[in-house]
């Protein structure tokens, strides 16, 4: 499809085209984009969504907890890391968008004397990504904190979705089929900010291999059990496939060692997966998501 026909109006907008993907996630795997856009600003967002007829539709937030497929994906993929802004309403409510970092919020609430966020210490990502996967720690997640959640649909339009009309538990989220463009975030009830429990969630990060490339941890915590201790007792530490392998610090982590495709990430994560269920009976469960579209528009 010409570009021009695809998006005749906006010349502020720049979208390329055969866009690799690779650099737009941290574990650095994955395939090409038929069409590429960062939208800056809410309304180019909405704009991009009303001119990418018939295309499906992918959003990369910070991409930390996502596989890109290999190969070329068919349709737009959307960076929201220029999405950043964040207004202040009073003292302790602000709009952020979606793709503004989780950590440069945590450090903006720490400046504040803002306390409740501090389990998010170190945690990777987009505000946006955060709240669709429920990022936390400890049993705390970030939707707690969200009053309300304004987001593009299928037709461009701005929805508003206030507390109480999405669900959200460990490492969920109940909204889907449209864009998270920004979200209010409320503190009011908040305590003061807690240096000390920041450092513990901090020291936690130690044992994870921060130095490599991966999606962060590979599987979900089953009820009352944990993914890694499973996963380094039955034996899956130093597994490898292809240009995949099973960190040595921490059996959760795969990291790409240079060459892996995301094939060879998915490849490992079901061989893991399966030795963890004959040793066990346990299914484990996958929290990194592979990168789907939003919706064909
Ligand atoms: N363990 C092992 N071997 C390993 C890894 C862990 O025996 O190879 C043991 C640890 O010694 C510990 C237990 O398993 O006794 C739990 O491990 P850890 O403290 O590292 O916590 P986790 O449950 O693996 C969770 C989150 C992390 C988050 C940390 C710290 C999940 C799936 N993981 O890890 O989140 O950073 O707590 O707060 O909920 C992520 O979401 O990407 C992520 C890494």
């Amino acid at each position: 499809m010409p570009l021009k026909s695809f998006y005749p109006n906006s010349p502020d907008i720049i979208i390329t085209e055969n866009q690799p993907l690779k650099q737009f996630s941290t574990l650095g795997t994955g395939g090409t984009a038929e069409y590429f856009a960062q939208p800056e600003t809410i309304s180019q967002l909405q704009e991009l969504i009303i001119s990418a007829r018939n295309m499906p539709v992918y959003v990369i937030g910070g991409g930390s907890n996502i596989i890109i497929p290999d190969g070329l994906i068919h349709g737009l993929a959307i960076s929201t890391r220029r999405l950043d802004a964040v207004s202040w309403q009073n003292e302790s409510s602000a709009e952020i968008e979606s793709g503004h970092n989780l950590s440069h919020l945590v450090k903006i609430l720490r400046e504040k004397n803002i306390g409740g966020l501090e389990f998010s210490a170190g945690i990777p990502g987009t505000i946006g990504g955060a709240v669709s996967g429920n990022a936390g720690a400890g049993g705390r997640g970030i939707c707690e904190f969200i009053e309300c959640v304004k987001a593009v649909d299928i037709s461009g339009r701005l929805v508003t979705l206030r507390r109480g009309e999405f669900d959200y538990g460990y490492r969920m989220c109940s909204i889907s089929g449209v864009i998270i463009a920004s979200v209010i975030m409320s503190f009011t009830d908040c305590p003061a900010w807690n240096e000390s429990l920041y450092s513990d969630f901090m020291s936690r990060r130690k044992s994870q291999p921060l130095r490599f490339r991966s999606a962060g941890c590979t599987f979900k915590n089953p009820p009352g059990n944990s993914a890694g201790k499973l996963l380094d007792e039955c034996g899956c530490k130093g597994l490898t496939f292809g240009g995949a392998s099973v960190s040595d610090m921490h059996a959760n982590f795969i990291i790409n060692s240079g060459h892996a495709t995301s094939s060879d990430v998915l490849g490992l994560a079901e061989k893991c997966a399966h030795r963890v269920y004959e040793c066990t009976g346990i299914k484990l469960e996958l929290e990194i998501k592979t990168l789907s579209p939003c919706f064909s528009v």
